[in-house]
């Protein structure tokens, strides 16, 4: 029988994991069968109770992000800076917990970053659990220059978990429209724009930079109002495709110690969003 390994959450149904990873099993010649399982937040403690015995790594998303932490043995400094794990080792019966989201995003800017990520002046849309996430994954890897903006300030402070104070900078979203020229690296994480023909965006872009890179967490749609516009000032523009891509490498890198060929899941992928 193959090892068998999940992403769970709710809803789940949508999910490109399974594609993915089943890809890398079979072109890595692992006898793994990955599969996506709806699980609602009243479901998970059973369900762990099963995967304890049955299954060998799992990824979590939303809704269970942060609720999956009461249930296992370890979880990693980063995960637990982040305050939420997406990704679980199995190791003969005991439950490791990491968040490969953050630097999943870090590692697919390498598709449109020029310069090493620590020379870049960048700017962070939100603070939600995404911000959250790349937010301290970046400071993990020794990034000085971040300032967050929020649409609910005090959330943007709130990330900060009342230190950090002299690492990040926050600015309202007036000061961060106004001062968008300044910026390397703007990372868009809210769910503005997820939604089919919404046509807001949660900054103005006015005075963006055209040697600024812009990047938007969201891939469904491909390309959201927000990169357009971007586009159309002649920025580089990024998707969350290659975040989506990284973290999955990274996870099946901790569950098989092979780290995947990401080119060729950004051209299936593609095929399948774009
Ligand atoms: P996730 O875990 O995916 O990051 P989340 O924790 O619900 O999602 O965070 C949502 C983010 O999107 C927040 O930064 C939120 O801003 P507020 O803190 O002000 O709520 C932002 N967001 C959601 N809808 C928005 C909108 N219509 N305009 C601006 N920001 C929005």
């Amino acid at each position: 029988m193959k090892d068998q390994y999940y992403v769970i959450g709710q809803p789940i149904g949508h999910s490109m994991s399974p594609t993915m990873h089943n890809e890398w099993f079979g072109s890595n010649h692992i006898s793994g069968q990955y599969s996506a399982k709806e699980v609602g937040i009243t479901e998970l403690k059973s369900v762990m109770t099963e995967f304890r015995s049955t299954v060998k790594g799992f990824n979590v998303t939303a809704p269970l992000k942060v609720e999956i932490m009461q249930y296992l043995d370890e979880i990693d400094p980063l995960a637990k800076a982040i305050g939420a794990v997406n990704t679980v080792i199995n190791k003969n019966g005991k439950l490791y917990g990491k968040n490969t989201d953050g630097i999943g995003y870090c590692r697919g800017l390498s598709y449109v970053l020029k310069n090493p990520i620590e020379d870049e002046k960048i700017l962070i849309i939100g603070a939600g659990g995404a911000a959250r996430a790349i937010l301290y994954s970046l400071l993990h890897l020794g990034v000085k220059h971040i300032t967050v903006t929020n649409r609910t300030l005090e959330k943007a402070e709130d990330l900060l978990d009342g230190k950090l104070m002299n690492e990040v900078n926050i600015m309202s979203i007036s000061d961060a429209e106004e001062h968008l020229g300044h910026f390397s690296l703007i990372i868009q994480t809210t769910s503005v724009g997820m939604k089919p023909n919404e046509n807001s965006t949660p900054l103005a872009l006015t005075n963006l930079s055209p040697d600024a890179i812009v990047s938007d967490l969201i891939y469904s749609p491909f390309k959201t109002v927000f990169l357009k516009e971007a586009e159309e000032r002649n920025a580089t523009i990024q998707n969350g495709l290659p975040m989506f891509i990284y973290q999955g490498a990274l996870a099946f890198q901790e569950w098989t110690g092979i780290f995947p060929n990401t080119i060729d899941a950004y051209s299936l992928l593609e095929r399948k969003l774009g």
